[in-house]
């Protein structure tokens, strides 16, 4: 159903009206101390998240929080991923050592957001485990943060019993995109800008749909306006980021396509470079492999996620597309774009995975030559239809052809970054080398890294770089 954009403009005054209430408390209190309250923010999981924690930085920022590069803060939050179970697992670790710094530290804040928080059974075990917790959000209010930090100082002037000032917040959809709150940008020259939140595959094995809700493209105005000021802030790259960003524009009224928003930003001045992340490989339209061809910005680089090589698996993971049809796409997508480096994702040891399966996906790796490829290995998520097939693979087969698959994956990455061997790239430097201050890091097209000696002032220009050796993962490089 197509439906307009609810970007609830008052749910925006609210949330500036809290965040400036909050500000002057803690002004006060600064004038009264001399001593600015610190936050420090852990990101999981994908780039979502990392959009995400810019976004909550930006509120914190504003609240008058400074940020600090330790977990020994005055707000810390985890912002958690749960693609996976150990990306789980890591968070009740850290939880357990947040709790031994919040000992040492009255009137210290411990806050979780992110798709974790999406999970009943996860917060149920917080709540019980360690109840130290202050502040627990999800994936669809991160806009509400000041609030609910607001509720949670007022629950403690209303009790001093600990189990009595625990806020938890957690919607289990929303349609609302609040838009105009404040922002951090990491970078201040490459930003990431959403432009479809949710995913509406229900892809066996995943369980972002549950955690992330049904697919809502931003307007197209309000992402073109976003990039116009990036652009204006001296932004060169963007990265439009969708679990699916193929899907873009579908649910809108009149519906628009990835591929017209594309040109769109295109035609933005300041800005060089286009990326985006991730595309579904049965969504990938022709309208947008000709779009590929023609445009002068998008990066020569396409994360294509192949999840298995074997169409009977891939049915099953209910993926939508067969081995040939990935083949074929690759095939049109390098006629379009030559030089393009394709980089991917696999699954190895999903239920009823045979050795014939696994072969097929090998097939598929040396066939397309991937430049790149993320392989993990399967792992259950209750409530998705994979969790309760039969057959699951035992693990010892699962890291067997984990290991196999990772060194033919490893052979083509380095063969495909020979290609740019002794020659001349036009890279966007990114960082200096915390150890080494004469040492820079920049990323080509393709999003290979380079490492090279230069001056910290280059840090966010594109310039030309001579790669001399591949690594596999990275280049060598000197100045031209
Ligand atoms: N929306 C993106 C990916 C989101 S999750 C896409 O469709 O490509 C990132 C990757 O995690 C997926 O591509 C998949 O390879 C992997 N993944 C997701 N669920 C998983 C599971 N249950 N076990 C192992 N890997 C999983
Ligand atoms: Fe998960 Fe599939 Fe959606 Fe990607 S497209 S987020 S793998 S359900
Ligand atoms: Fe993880 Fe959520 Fe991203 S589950 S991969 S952080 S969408």
């Amino acid at each position: 159903m197509n439906r307009t954009v609810n970007t609830n403009e008052l749910e925006a005054k609210k949330q500036l009206d809290i965040i400036n209430e909050l500000k002057e408390r803690f002004d006060d209190e600064f004038r009264r101390t001399g001593i600015r309250k610190t936050y420090h923010i852990v990101t999981f999981g994908c780039q979502m998240n990392s959009r995400d924690s810019e976004k909550i930085s930006g509120i914190l920022k504003q609240i008058g929080y400074v940020e600090t590069d330790t977990e020994d803060a005055d707000f810390l939050l985890y912002n958690t991923c749960t693609v996976r179970e150990n990306a789980n697992n890591r968070v009740y670790g850290r939880l357990g050592h947040a709790g031994t710094i919040k000992k040492g530290r009255p009137g210290m804040l411990i806050a979780l957001c992110g798709c974790m928080m999406q999970e009943p059974t996860a917060v149920e075990k917080i709540k019980r485990q360690f109840p130290f917790v202050d502040i627990i959000f999800g994936t669809h209010n991160i806009f509400k943060l000041a609030e609910l930090i607001k509720i949670r100082l007022e629950n403690e002037e209303k009790s001093n019993r600990q189990e009595e000032h625990m806020v938890i917040d957690i919607w289990k959809g929303t349609d609302l995109i609040v838009e105009n709150l404040p922002n951090d940008r990491k970078y201040p020259f490459k930003a990431g800008v959403n432009i479809i939140y949710g995913c509406n595959n229900f892809c066996s094995y995943c369980i972002v749909p549950y955690v992330r809700g049904r697919e809502r493209s931003r307007n197209m105005d309000d992402i073109l306006d976003e990039i116009t000021c990036l652009a204006n802030d001296g932004v060169k790259e963007v990265m439009l980021l969708g679990q699916n960003v193929n899907s873009y524009g579908k649910d809108l009224d009149p519906p628009k396509s990835f591929a017209k928003l594309l040109l769109e930003v295109e035609k933005i001045d300041g800005i060089e470079r286009i990326r985006f992340m991730t595309s579904h490989p049965k969504d990938l339209s022709q309208e947008l492999i000709d779009v590929m061809g023609a445009s002068k910005k998008l990066c020569n680089h396409l994360h294509l996620p192949l999840q298995s090589g074997s169409t009977r698996l891939l049915k099953i993971m209910n993926r939508k597309y067969t081995k040939e049809y990935y083949l074929d796409l690759v095939s049109r997508i390098r006629r379009a774009v030559p030089d393009i480096a394709l980089t991917t994702d696999i699954i190895v040891g999903f239920p009823g995975e045979t050795e014939e399966d696994f072969l097929e996906t090998i097939d598929v790796v040396k066939k397309v030559g991937f430049d790149n490829a993320f392989t993990f290995l399967y792992s259950k998520r209750t409530g998705t239809p994979a969790a309760a097939m039969p057959d699951q693979v035992e693990e010892s087969v699962a890291r067997e052809r984990f290991d196999r698959l990772l060194e033919v994956v490893q052979e083509s990455a380095l063969r495909r970054s020979k290609r740019y061997e002794n020659t001349v790239q036009r890279v966007l430097v990114e960082e200096v080398n915390e150890q080494n201050n004469n040492l820079l890091t920049g990323r080509l097209g393709s999003n290979m890294l380079v490492h090279f000696e230069g001056d910290s002032s280059l840090v966010g220009s594109i310039i030309p770089v001579y790669l001399k050796e591949s690594k596999g993962f990275y280049y060598i490089g000197t100045r031209v």
